[in-house]
């Protein structure tokens, strides 16, 4: 798998990439990462890859004409490329206006041969650059950031721990967040009491059946609390149903309950 990150900024990677899980995956070689300054595809002695906004108003916007020059530079030609809808190599733009970027998006990513990653800045791209290329417009929550490289960081992050060998142990991605839509289960260390508070008796006792039922039973009840909506797309057991029916009748019970005495 390759990344490629188009930026203003390429600084801004530089030692991020090397730390913890990526750092030692690009080390030893599982997928590659190269950062590109759009700025070697301006034409102009300053460099310019920006312009004032047609229709007026504040700001900057980045020409199309430098990106076009760059992807084609990578070997994306607009017209193919928009044609072939191509699922092995997406080119991303990064963009507070995109669609949600989520784990099943970051799974079929890291099924990619290659991935191109465009940070924004300023007010955003010229919009033809979508007309000529294939672009998944992705953000990666809603809020605006003040340009497209921490939002680079977080898709490149999420998609290469799911690449085979970047994790010690994959298996434990198979229990985490989103990944069967519900949240991950919480999970507790040494010591087995601290200030009075004691890690659950399931977990400590080593029974593999009570622990799994154990931490399904918990990561449930957390996506109750925190992320109701998940639970909908969730595939549960009957008995969980039931479960999940009498933990929010109890929640609307309470909630009722407060209203009616404040
Ligand atoms: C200041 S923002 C531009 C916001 C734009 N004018 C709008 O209203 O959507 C500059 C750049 O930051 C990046 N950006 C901002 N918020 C983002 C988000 N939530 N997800 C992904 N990228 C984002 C994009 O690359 C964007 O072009």
């Amino acid at each position: 798998m390759k990344f490629n990150i188009v930026t203003l900024f390429p600084d801004y990677f530089s030692l991020t990439l090397k730390q913890s899980l990526l750092g030692k995956a690009i080390e030893r070689q599982l997928f590659d990462i190269e950062i590109i300054n759009l700025r070697d595809y301006a034409t102009d002695k300053h460099r310019t890859v920006d312009d004032t906004p047609f229709g007026g108003g504040g700001g900057m916007v980045l020409k199309v004409e430098p990106l076009d020059r760059c992807l084609k530079a990578l070997g994306y030609y607009h017209s193919d490329h928009r044609k072939a809808g191509n699922d092995n190599e997406r080119i991303i733009l990064t963009s507070a206006a995109g669609k949600k970027f989520d784990q099943p998006r970051a799974i079929r990513y890291s099924l990619c041969e290659r991935l191109t990653i465009i940070c924004g800045h300023y007010l955003g791209v010229d919009e033809r650059l979508r007309h000529l290329y294939d672009l998944d417009e992705v953000s990666i929550g809603d809020y605006v950031l003040s340009g497209g490289e921490p939002a680079a960081l977080v898709i490149v992050d999420a998609v290469a721990r799911l690449i085979p060998g970047t994790m010690g142990n994959f298996e434990t991605a198979l229990e985490d967040s989103y990944m069967d839509n519900i949240l991950g289960a919480p999970c507790y260390t040494k010591p087995a009491e601290y200030e009075g508070f004691e890690v659950p008796p399931e977990l400590v006792a080593g029974n593999h059946k009570e622990i799994k039922l154990f931490r399904r039973r918990e990561a449930l009840r957390k996506c109750l609390a925190n992320r109701p909506d998940l639970i909908t797309e969730a595939d549960l057991s009957i008995e969980e149903e039931a479960e999940l029916k009498r933990s929010t009748d109890k929640i609307k019970k309470a909630e009722k309950e407060k209203d009616n005495n404040g």
